[in-house]
């Protein structure tokens, strides 16, 4: 079974529409919704803006649900000249950019006690992740259709919505990250906390600045709904991730 996590309900409203023999179950406070998508057992959350919200959804999915592996998709501010708004970053390896534990002698995003800043999506989900992009491409190019930009590499999340050229060059200065989002690096720890395979990806909202409050408003419907679409193909063409 796939786990999918989603923060908003604008983010999983097509992987919703795509299930098919839906049963849902509460618990700690959320809705599963079971069922499967093109044969493939999914169990689906939405889990609420933010690191604790993400991460309590996190373990009651593994705890409840047991999946192989849980992915979280949806939007994110983009913090690259490379990643424009409705492209697509697959996070290779996500950071806690508000965990600072500096004055204690660790590097930003360290988590204190551990030793760790990083945590690594697993390989097989990111090859995946990009063979559903270049499914979906193969798709859009023979229909005439703008293709998806993707790019892979290092997600920044912080219970903070990025909305300063001043925050924002910190998290890329300090992290080298792509892209911001608000749950991806929860949903990693405790992945990794469980010995359970995750992948992220997110499209492209707004540009984490000045501007980003309004072009998350205008932009997220259509950002959530391309990464929908990956993971529609990831989870229709992947038996094995
Ligand atoms: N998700 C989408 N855009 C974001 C931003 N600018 N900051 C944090 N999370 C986001």
């Amino acid at each position: 079974m796939k786990g999918i996590i989603c923060a908003m309900d604008l983010e999983m409203k097509k992987i919703r529409e795509d299930m098919k023999n839906v049963k849902e179950e509460k618990c700690a406070g959320l809705t599963f919704v079971c069922g499967t998508i093109d044969d493939t057992e999914v169990v689906a959350a939405v889990c609420g803006v933010g690191k604790v919200n993400a991460a309590i959804c996190t373990q009651a999915m593994i705890d409840r649900f047991s999946p192989d592996c849980i992915l979280n998709v949806g939007v994110a501010g983009s913090l690259s000249k490379e990643l424009n708004i409705t492209d697509i970053v697959i996070a290779g390896m996500l950071v806690q950019h508000d965990f600072d534990c500096t004055s204690l002698g660790c590097r930003p995003g360290e988590i204190y006690g551990s030793g760790q800043k990083f945590f690594i999506a697993a390989p097989s989900v990111v090859l995946n992740l990009r063979k559903a992009i270049d499914i979906i491409n193969d798709r859009r190019e023979n229909a005439g259709e703008k293709t998806l930009h993707s790019v892979e590499g290092i997600i920044a999340s912080g219970d903070q919505f990025i909305s300063s050229a001043e925050k924002k060059s910190f998290i890329t200065s300090e992290f080298d990250a792509l892209a911001c989002e608000m749950e991806g690096a929860a949903i990693a720890q405790v992945c990794v906390a469980n010995g359970v395979k995750f992948g992220v990806i997110r499209a492209i909202s707004d540009s984490a600045d000045e501007s980003s409050h309004m072009d998350f408003g205008e932009f997220c419907r259509k950002a959530a709904d391309n990464s929908a679409e990956v993971v529609k193909v990831f989870l229709s063409e992947s038996s094995e991730s």
